[in-house]
């Protein structure tokens, strides 16, 4: 079948590279952004622009301590697309993962799997875990806008929610959350370096994304150009299926064990 192709085109390429979004995410509980339980549905996405940041922190503080409820209210742990992409990564046949989520759940298990090999005393270096780039950022941490100085998000969200309408840095800068907002440009360096990860890619997989937000919707096309083979795992369709060698319409959950013990078989 199809997972049987690109397990094969993952085991002959130099270099994969995956692309997740909201889906990889939607097992562990976490809300995804489109879709008839999306939170575009009970928020209006044009509340949460970085152009009303900077006019109104106040009420973009106000109204983002209402949606961070609503996307970071409970605790979440990594699922089995989560861990089958850390374990393709550390045995060697996953380069990289992109991802627009901003939940933190891929560094998650990136650190349980150095603490487990830790105490197993293996050594495991920084190069054996696939890169991960967080393209929209951690909404897990807060940045201030004069110092730049990053802290975690919750207590700041906790003073927020008690009336300090901005929340304010020591420096008397006002924090905001540590993500890329609406209209807001992902840092260069990052985005170079997701661009070239795509270019450089023979495989490279886009995972439980809409793939409708540029720039991130981008990266599998700029990967096809250059030739590689695009796989896209999804409950949906998705504008980049036609372009894509392999589809595959599945739960995450479903999919990537069942990739990950297809590429490690024999
Ligand atoms: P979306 O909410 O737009 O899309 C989630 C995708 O995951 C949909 O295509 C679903 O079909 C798919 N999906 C859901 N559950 C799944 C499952 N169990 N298995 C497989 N697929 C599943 O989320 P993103 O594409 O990540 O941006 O959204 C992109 C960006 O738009 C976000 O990063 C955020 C948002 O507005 C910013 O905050 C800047």
């Amino acid at each position: 079948g199809d997972l049987e192709s690109l397990a094969d085109e993952i085991r002959r390429a130099g270099t994969t590279v995956a692309l997740t979004g909201a889906g990889i995410s939607a097992p562990s509980g976490v809300p995804t952004f489109r879709g008839d339980d999306g939170v575009w549905e009970h928020f209006d996405e044009g509340q949460f622009t970085y152009g009303r940041f900077r006019r109104d922190p106040e009420g973009f503080w106000d109204d983002r301590v209402d949606l961070q409820r609503e996307l970071f209210g409970e605790e979440y742990e990594p699922n089995a697309g989560h861990e089958a992409l850390a374990a393709m990564g550390r045995d060697g046949y996953l380069e990289a993962i992109l991802t627009q989520n901003t939940d933190g759940l891929h560094g998650t298990v990136a650190e349980a799997i150095d603490d487990d090999s830790a105490e197993n005393g293996d050594a495991v270096s920084e190069t054996e875990a696939p890169l991960l780039l967080e393209l929209h950022g951690n909404a897990r941490r807060v940045r201030c806008t004069d110092c730049g100085a990053r802290t975690d998000a919750g207590p700041v969200f906790d003073r927020a929610a008690d009336g300090e309408l901005p929340p304010t840095c020591d420096c008397g800068g006002i924090y905001k959350p540590d993500v890329v907002l609406f209209g807001e440009q992902l840092p260069g360096a990052v985005m170079q370096r997701a661009r070239s990860l795509a270019r450089e890619s023979d495989v490279f997989l886009a995972i439980g994304s809409s793939l409708v937000v540029e720039p991130a919707a981008s990266l599998p096309k700029i990967a096809a150009s250059a030739g590689a083979t695009v796989g896209v795992i999804n409950l949906e369709s998705t504008p980049v299926d036609d372009a894509a060698d392999i589809v595959r319409r599945d739960d995450v959950t479903e999919a990537l064990p069942r990739l990950r013990s297809l590429v490690e078989k024999e």
